[in-house]
């Protein structure tokens, strides 16, 4: 090794991050019911191309193949999730013995070979019977939650030894039931803010029911946090408004004790009447092992240049695109820096010792196989690169973060936007299934394998 390289603490924890509808495919395979993202992927004009999660990288039969790329990756753990209506069909009872032995199977495989597995209750497959009850805007929901993880910790709790409750709540409550872009495509404030605080409250009573069935093991939540750069003096009040609707509204109830004042009743479950009962918050603010972070990229804030908006964030917030920063093809700003601000600014201050974990990073590219079968991706390796050199900073400031999860280990179903945008550090040949490892795939190895980033 030599001396210009940035070394990582040692056991830092290397790993690459999947979700269950975005690879597994087989939405019916051994009695598995449907989700919202089965409904809302099957409802015209919801995604890209009419784009489903029917085949997606058919990781259901295909698991040994993903575990063979993880191997090549190098990395010690693999973030993936169980989807809720394959181990319920209906979201709630006794659990379907053919969704539990998937697990089992994909579990066994990846201790064989040493690989961690990391795994994620919730990420954004809800049972659509529950959906039917009203989802994540009824509080029932909570209630169901706590039995399903109770199952989960059961069943997995040997070999499991590393939860993550939820994916994103903010992208649920707001994607989902505000704006309507995700499942269940709901365009309703009130049930948003309802969602909000029930998914919080579902996360505090799945902790309980794991840290019981799932003694002794690691438990935290992933949330995506915003980084929001106001770029005048005016604009400073209006970043914060972002900040607190996407990151106080959780690390407030998670972490400090409460929903933060400034927000009004549209975004704040504390200031709707009858919403919060007794001993909520202190179900929510159940002490955690780890706090899980997902980031891809910043937020600027320019009052003066509402021409220059990109998109909006939501009323009143205009987001600009900052002359001479690359964009991903999601549209997503590249600028490294952000993350190292996102951990010492907005996470290390709330957080304290508490572990850190980046559970997601990456971007995506509109990438080609060439003549000779490569995939070349050179804007992934430096996105990369520029994002672990600040990830690095970050901890020699006194970041207590203890591993980086690459998103993802495959191009897989983005959502919305369907199989267009590819996030993957292996290539997926979605005709044919066949994986390549791209060159950012052998470059994260390089980085794994060396605990370090090489030398630019
Ligand atoms: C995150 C999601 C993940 C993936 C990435 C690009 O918000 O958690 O499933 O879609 O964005």
């Amino acid at each position: 090794m030599s001396s210009d390289q940035l070394r990582f603490p040692d056991g830092f924890l290397w790993g690459a991050a999947t979700a269950a509808y975005q690879i597994e495919g087989a939405p019916e395979a051994g009695g598995k019911g449907p989700s919202i993202w089965d409904t809302f992927s099957h409802t015209p004009g919801k995604t890209f191309h009419g784009d489903t999660g029917d085949v997606a990288c058919d990781s259901y039969n295909r698991y040994p193949e993903d575990i063979e790329m993880l191997k090549r990756l190098g990395v010690g753990a693999y973030r993936f999730s169980l989807s809720w209506p394959r181990i319920q069909a209906d979201g709630r009872g006794e659990p379907n013995s053919k969704g539990l032995d998937y697990y089992n199977r994909v579990i066994d495989a990846l201790l064989e070979a040493d690989i961690e597995p990391a795994v994620t209750l919730y990420h954004w497959d809800l049972p659509q019977a529950l959906q039917d009850k009203g989802g994540w805007a009824s509080r029932d929901i909570a209630e169901a939650f706590a039995e399903y993880a109770a199952v989960a910790g059961e069943a997995f709790g040997d070999r499991v030894h590393r939860w993550i409750t939820l994916n994103e709540p903010w992208v649920c409550a707001n994607v989902g039931y505000r704006v309507g872009r995700h499942a269940p495509g709901l365009k309703d404030a009130a049930q948003a803010v309802a969602a909000n605080h029930h998914l919080l409250l579902a996360h505090g009573r799945a902790v309980q029911a794991l840290r019981s069935t799932a003694a002794g093991t690691q438990i935290g939540i992933t949330l995506n946090l915003a980084v929001v750069r106001p770029v005048s003096k005016e604009a400073e009040d209006v970043a914060a408004e972002f900040e607190a609707r996407q990151n106080g509204v959780y690390l407030g109830p998670l972490f400090t004790g409460g929903y933060p004042d400034r927000l009004t009743s549209e975004y704040s479950p504390a200031k709707v009447p009858g919403l919060v009962q007794d001993e909520d918050m202190t179900t929510i603010a159940a002490p955690l092992d780890f706090l899980g972070v997902n980031f891809y990229f910043p937020n600027y804030v320019d009052l003066a240049r509402p021409d220059g908006e990109l998109r909006r964030a939501g009323p009143g917030i205009v987001m600009v695109q900052p002359e001479g920063l690359p964009i991903t093809a999601m549209n997503w700003l590249v600028e490294p820096s952000s993350i190292r601000e996102l951990l010492t600014r907005v996470v290390a201050p709330v957080t304290g010792e508490l572990p850190i974990y980046i559970t997601e990073n990456g971007s995506s590219w509109y990438d080609y196989v060439t003549q000779d079968g490569r995939v070349e991706d050179y804007e992934r390796v430096s996105y990369l690169q520029g994002h672990l050199t600040a990830v690095h900073e970050a901890i020699a400031q006194g970041v207590n973060l203890r591993g980086y999860f690459a998103w993802s280990l495959l191009d897989n179903f983005e959502w919305a936007e369907g199989y267009a945008k590819r996030f993957g550090l292996v290539y997926v040949d979605f005709a044919t299934q066949q994986r390549i490892l791209k060159l950012s795939g052998e470059f994260f190895a390089e980085v794994t394998s060396a605990n370090a980033l090489p030398a630019e």
